[in-house]
């Protein structure tokens, strides 16, 4: 576990992550009073007030590292954040997970209808490719268009969408640990990915070694999340627990066990460190550090 001092300095850094990315995805956000009023609540409902907001704290953390503009980092993480929003309403969809509880509250679908949950969807993710397009990036359009770019490939077949297409076809499947890693990378790691070549590209490209870091987090992110789901309450996670051997998931827990699960995943925790090793000093790094750490060692 971390030393007890930086666990609080993390929880500080944290919350004003948090606390920040709040105000700023009720800025970017439609009005809750604006036509139609019902499907920008409904975004809001999905958007704000919830999540650990783990993606835009690896933002944050890339883009310390290289020194960017606080106000863009914003920008890239909201939009990072809202294309995540989106995939999870349309994940807890009766068509995909059929899940009644998110972020401690009723599932959009459920609080709303089924057809406002597809359509928040849509316009969340819509939404984040108007923001990054609409703020400048590093200053040059080249590097804006790479921003929008990276955004898109993650999201996409190639990436998050894709991953999930994966798990729906496997459902019922027992999958060798190749396949299970690259359902996982698309399904999760792109975005992870994504999280953190975004907050790097605020102020110039996105140094290698941070990718191969970037890449270990997101993958260790889902790893965990297939823990936690069999290891967590419902009343902790602020979702429903233990629905992946349920609905007969392939996980990370279905093909080694909790035990090999976590240690691969502390493994992950480890070789991103060992990337970030090339990337300067302990103190430019350490957030990143800690992030990696959080994204393993979190409880919920
Ligand atoms: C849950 O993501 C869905 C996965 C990609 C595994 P998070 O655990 O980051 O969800 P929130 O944003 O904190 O609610
Ligand atoms: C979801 O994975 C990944 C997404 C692209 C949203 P899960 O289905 O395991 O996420 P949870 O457990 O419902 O949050
Ligand atoms: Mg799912
Ligand atoms: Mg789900
Ligand atoms: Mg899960």
């Amino acid at each position: 576990m971390l030393p007890i001092e930086t666990e609080a300095d993390f929880a500080a850094w944290m919350g004003s992550i948090q606390a920040r990315m709040e105000g700023a995805l009720a800025r970017h956000l439609p009005g809750a009073q604006q036509a139609p009023a019902r499907l920008h609540q409904a975004m809001r409902y999905a958007a704000l007030e919830g999540g650990k907001r783990v993606r835009p704290l690896l933002t944050f953390a890339a883009g310390e590292l290289v020194g960017a503009d606080p106000a863009r980092l914003d920008v890239a993480a909201c939009a990072v954040e809202m294309v995540h929003s989106y995939s999870l309403v349309h994940d807890d969809m009766p068509c995909i997970d059929d899940d009644i509880l998110r972020r401690g509250k009723r599932t959009v679908h459920v609080e709303y209808d089924e057809a406002t949950a597809l359509l928040v969807g849509d316009a969340l993710q819509t939404l984040a490719f108007q923001l990054l397009a609409e703020h400048t990036a590093a200053g040059d359009a080249a590097t804006q268009l790479d921003m929008l770019r990276t955004l898109a490939v993650a999201a996409g077949s190639r990436g998050m969408a894709g991953g999930q297409a994966i798990d729906l076809e496997s459902t019922g499947k027992t999958l060798s640990q190749t396949e299970l890693e690259f359902m996982h990378v698309r399904k999760t790691g792109a975005l992870i990915s994504a999280a953190v070549k975004l907050g790097a590209l605020c102020a110039g490209p996105c140094p290698a070694a941070l990718e191969q870091y970037a890449n270990r987090v997101g993958l260790a992110f889902q790893v965990v999340d297939d823990v936690l789901d069999t290891e967590a309450s419902t009343a902790t996670l602020g979702k429903t627990a233990g629905k992946d051997s349920k609905q007969g998931k392939p996980t990370y827990v279905s093909a080694m066990g909790v035990a090999r699960a976590r240690q691969f995943a502390e493994e992950l925790r480890l070789g991103a460190h060992a990337a970030l090793d090339t990337l300067g000093s302990g103190a430019r790094t350490r957030r990143l550090r800690q992030v990696a750490d959080f994204v393993v060692l979190r409880k919920f």
